[in-house]
């Protein structure tokens, strides 16, 4: 009995310890769509981009620590740079890279927790494994959460796609939510057959400008048609760039998932609506979006506490970011831009847990 109580106490000491200790100044932002990567993934994976942007990517402690400092960034949650794992067809091989990149992540880290954190990196070809491996990284590197980068291929001829709205994927789900953390959801390039037919007349479509929205939307949307939120209604899926402008046109997705227009044949076998969804299991960042307008109409549409601020850096500079919170203080009352920039991040990444 008394060994009992000495063990309980001893573990409440050890959680006391083990409680995060992050750089809680009272008012600095926190972001977490912010992209990192090694030069292994680079290689296994093409990651475009300048030879700055490159260099960028693969840096924690210079050039982005010195941008957090500058523009009041508080603390950041790192992660694997599109399409990491998701563009590594051959499992072995991505389940490997996966791992690899949690460990080399968690000591790069490791001696500036204060300031930064991480959401794993996951393949995802094999349900149960990407459970598990989320399991490690969350319960024993101390990381946030996921972030997956849109279907995962795999196949011979690396063009079968996986998206996680299938039964299969219910394991995945179900630890998800038992571990209590949330899941990114992130664009990707598209593989080339699929790229150069759809987008080989305006080539400038791919990526941000049209192609990751419409390709991640669509997933997105699958996972609320196939019903994984009404089998996990607790499950929070993070999506970035004011939500890949599924919020912008819930109206008429409803209306036509409801069979009203067109008098649509195929209903999705979902029991609620989208509207639904993304009041309750969707949350979107600002990442890469600072479009004060469309903030508001998503606030009214979705409910401002599914909104949270992240930049997209390097892709976007912390500069912008912080020059566009300063632009919010004339739009939102003071209380309401403390939760954007970071009061939800708080709860929604558990940083007090
Ligand atoms: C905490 O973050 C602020 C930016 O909001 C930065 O200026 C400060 O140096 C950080 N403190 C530590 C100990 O890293
Ligand atoms: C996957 O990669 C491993 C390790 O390189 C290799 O042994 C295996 O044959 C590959 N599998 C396929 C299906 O190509
Ligand atoms: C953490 O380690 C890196 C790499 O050695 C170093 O550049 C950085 O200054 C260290 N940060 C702290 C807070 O000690
Ligand atoms: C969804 O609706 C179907 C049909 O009414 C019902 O059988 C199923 O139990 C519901 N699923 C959930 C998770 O509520």
């Amino acid at each position: 009995m008394l060994a009992t109580l000495l063990f309980a106490a001893f573990l409440s000491v050890l959680q006391l310890v083990n409680a995060r200790r992050w750089n809680n100044t009272g008012k600095g932002s926190i972001a977490f769509e912010e992209a990192y990567t090694t030069a292994t993934l680079i290689q296994l994976t093409f990651v475009g981009g300048s030879s700055t942007l490159l260099a960028n990517l693969q840096d924690i402690h210079n050039q982005r620590l010195q941008s957090m400092d500058k523009n009041a960034v508080d603390y950041v949650v790192l992660s694997c740079a599109s399409p990491c794992t998701q563009g590594i067809a051959n499992q072995t091989v991505a389940e490997e890279a996966a791992r690899t990149f949690n460990d080399g992540l968690a000591a790069a880290i490791s001696n500036n927790t204060l300031r930064f954190g991480a959401f794993a990196a996951l393949a995802m070809h094999d349900p149960a494994a990407a459970a598990t491996e989320l399991r490690r990284a969350v319960t024993q590197l101390g990381f946030l959460g996921a972030l997956v980068n849109d279907y995962q291929v795999s196949g011979p001829n690396s063009d079968t796609l996986l998206f996680y709205d299938q039964p299969a994927y219910d394991v995945f789900w179900e630890t998800v939510t038992e571990l209590d953390v949330p899941v990114y959801l992130h664009p990707r390039t598209n593989i080339k057959s699929i790229q150069t037919p759809l987008f080989g007349h305006a080539q400038y479509l791919q990526g941000a400008s049209q192609e990751f929205a419409v390709t991640l939307s669509n997933h997105i949307l699958g996972l609320c048609g196939n019903g994984v939120f009404d089998r996990f209604p607790s499950l929070q899926i993070l999506v970035g760039h004011l939500g890949e402008r599924i919020p912008s046109d819930i109206w008429r997705i409803d209306n036509a998932l409801a069979g009203v227009i067109g008098g649509s044949a195929i209903r999705p076998p979902m029991n609620k609506t989208i509207a639904h969804y993304l009041q309750h299991n969707i949350l979107e960042t600002t990442s890469g979006n600072f479009a004060t307008d469309l903030l508001k109409f998503h606030a009214a549409q979705i409910g401002f506490d599914r909104i949270l601020y992240s930049v997209d850096y390097p892709f976007v500079a912390f500069e912008q970011g912080e020059a566009w919170l300063q632009t919010l203080v004339k739009v939102l009352e003071p209380e309401e831009l403390v939760q954007l920039k970071r009061g939800r991040a708080i709860e929604v990444l558990h940083l007090d847990r």
